[in-house]
């Protein structure tokens, strides 16, 4: 047993005692209840505690990511997960990677909703002996301070969406004309929104004919989505497509382009592609209006579970670990693709 797992028996150990001598005082005690409550806390003193801090709920991605987070660190799987929901913010990330750390979890699995700021409160995890792994984004903080990281190449889905553009432009023999595009920008300094701009940006710079009139923050959101798309659509009458890098902001903008009476997708005039291909996503795309969603796989907690897993029997793991990616576009058999997926 380590020195965490000692610390958090003694914890129950005193727990259990001011049960008994609850029951001894109070006549009203209910029995049942307190040894349940002691089977719980012994269970939890063999179980891998894990302290998780997720970014939020801000899109369905991220529901499908805690989904599968919390789907394998059970305590069937032989772990405890403390589960923290930062509602978008980093404060709130600090705060229960601080909480963690006086927990004296086994694991700390961190989200960062930014790439910058985490030096110290890494580091108080390091000094504490807490093995830190990142999962999606990524923290730009020396290498020392967290054992690995689990996510997606951003900047290659960027970059495919810039090429997947390329060829359907070509398709339609559209290649030479000027052609306007906006950005609804994910969380700025988010490793997804850095990701997906600077992979895009480097097929932009490879045409001339292609003008980003603006990118603007929508902070990955549905509701952003739509209010930002509303008010370029108030400033530019000539847009041909919108980047969005990700598809609740797609679904914002589709919900804006249509109440302006405007058309979207692949017979209308506005050309969408969007990053992650939630389920919602292929129903927009079969409905035909948005174009391609670029995948971004959310689905990292069988690969955690295998990490920690390695991690206890005292195995290393890789520092960097890639999802496997592909996208999805309305010349495809969404009906049939869609049925092996799991969000
Ligand atoms: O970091 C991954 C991104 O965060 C997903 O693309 C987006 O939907 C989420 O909010």
């Amino acid at each position: 047993m380590n020195h965490i797992r000692r610390m958090r028996g003694l914890a129950v150990s005193f727990g259990v005692l001011l049960l008994l001598a609850g029951c001894g005082a109070k006549k009203t005690e209910e029995p049942e209840a307190s040894a349940q409550q002691q089977f719980e806390t012994e269970m939890n003193e063999n179980l891998i505690a894990v302290g998780f801090s997720q970014v939020g709920a801000e899109s369905d991605w991220r529901a499908a990511n805690t989904e599968s987070i919390q789907s394998a660190l059970t305590p069937e799987n032989g772990f405890y997960l403390i589960y923290e929901d930062a509602q978008q913010k980093q404060e709130n990330q600090f705060k229960a990677i601080r909480n963690f750390i006086l927990q004296e979890v086994d694991y700390i699995v961190l989200s960062p909703i930014v790439e910058n700021g985490w030096d110290t409160v890494l580091q108080e995890a390091k000094d504490a002996g807490i093995p830190v792994i990142l999962v999606d984004r990524k923290a730009q903080v020396p290498e020392d301070l967290y054992t690995c990281w689990i996510g997606a190449d951003f900047e290659s889905e960027g970059r495919r969406a810039g090429e997947w553009l390329e060829q359907y432009l070509e398709d339609q023999g559209r290649e030479d004309e000027e052609i306007n595009i906006v950005t609804l920008q994910g969380t700025l300094d988010s490793s997804a929104q850095l990701g997906r701009t600077k992979g895009f940006g480097e097929v932009l710079a490879e045409h001339d004919n292609w003008k980003m009139l603006e990118m603007r923050d929508a902070d990955f959101t549905q509701a952003k989505g739509q209010e930002v798309m509303e008010s370029l659509l108030q400033k530019y009458d000539d847009i041909d497509v919108v980047v969005s890098e990700n598809d609740n902001m797609a679904f914002g903008a589709v919900d804006a382009i249509q109440e302006a009476g405007g058309s979207c997708g692949p017979d209308g005039d506005i050309t969408i592609l969007s990053f992650d291909a939630v389920s919602a996503a292929f129903d927009a795309m079969m409905a035909g209006e948005i174009n391609a969603s670029f995948e971004c796989n959310p689905l990292h907690g069988p690969k955690l579970q295998e990490i920690i897993g390695t991690l206890e029997s005292g195995g290393t793991v890789d520092k960097i670990q890639y999802m496997e990616e592909t996208y999805f576009d309305t010349d495809m058999d969404l009906e049939e693709l869609r049925k092996s997926r799991a969000y």
